[in-house]
């Protein structure tokens, strides 16, 4: 899948792009990022790419001009068949089901915002689809369109274990259930027994549980649009007090060799 960042401050991705997953997926050709920096598309000599709002107020407005020549000219004659994305806070919130449907794309644009934001002429001329990364006001489009990359890499065939994917948070509409790893007891906290039983259909069943809980506890709203079984309502009926209580024995440290107190 190909990404096409439309900016004014291309520098700011190289640190985040070129590190861990998403340096490997680019160096496995599995994903290529394509930053556009906004000014060389501008006529004049200082390159000027905004201009104060008609109607007056505070701040600069991103011109419309150089955003559509960048895109058109970049885009070309796959302009029409590529989801144009312009990061906004007026958008329309950025989840999982969104980053699912743009995956299934092999080109993405993102056009960033700066100051005050953008002429909303790109919007239609470009018919551009304005996503929100959430309720807060960021200071250019930048790291929401790094988010955007972020979330959508991962779901590229072969960037992810496809196992890995399956659990997640979100990817069942659910929260993900607890995780731990070695040591077995840390600060006096103890992992919970089924886990170590090495019954697998008691483990999945717990964590089914767990991530039915959790997400009854504290997004109630995921889990009233969530499809559940009969099982999974007979679970929730099984819910600890405070889901996010840690589950395990609690070892008493004070004394040497940890001793289960719980
Ligand atoms: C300072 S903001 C402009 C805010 C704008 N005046 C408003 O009130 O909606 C500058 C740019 O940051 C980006 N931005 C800010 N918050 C965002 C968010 N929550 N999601 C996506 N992009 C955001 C947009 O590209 C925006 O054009």
């Amino acid at each position: 899948m190909r990404f096409d960042v439309f900016t004014i401050f291309p520098s700011m991705f190289s640190g985040f792009l070129n590190e861990s997953i998403l340096k490997r997926a680019q160096q496995q050709g599995l994903i290529e990022i394509a930053l556009h920096n906004i000014r060389d598309w501008a006529t004049d000599k200082h390159r000027t790419v905004d201009d104060t709002p008609y109607g007056g107020g505070p701040g600069m407005v991103m011109m419309a001009p150089p955003i559509v020549r960048a895109v058109e000219s970049v885009l070309g004659e796959e302009l029409a068949t590529t989801p144009i994305v312009l990061l906004s806070p007026s958008g329309e919130l950025f989840t999982q089901d969104v980053a699912r449907e743009l995956a299934r794309y092999r080109r993405l644009a993102l056009i960033c915002g700066r100051y005050e934001g953008i002429d909303d002429r790109v919007r239609i001329v470009l018919a551009a689809r304005e996503l929100s990364i959430g309720d807060y006001v960021l200071t250019g489009g930048e790291l929401a369109a790094a988010v955007v990359i972020d979330v959508v890499s991962r779901l590229v065939p072969g960037v992810i274990d496809p196992e890995s994917l399956a659990e997640e948070s979100h990817s069942s509409g659910l929260l993900e259930y607890p995780q731990y790893t070695r040591p077995p007891v840390f600060r006096g906290l103890g992992v919970p027994e089924i886990l170590l039983s090495g019954n697998h259909a008691k483990i999945a069943e717990w964590r089914r549980m767990m991530a039915l809980c959790r997400t009854k506890a504290r997004r109630p709203d995921l889990l009233a649009r969530a499809p559940l079984t009969e099982r999974d309502r007979a679970l929730l009926e099984r819910c600890p007090p405070d889901p996010f209580a840690h589950l395990g024995p609690v070892y008493d440290e004070t004394e040497g060799e940890p001793r289960a107190t719980d």
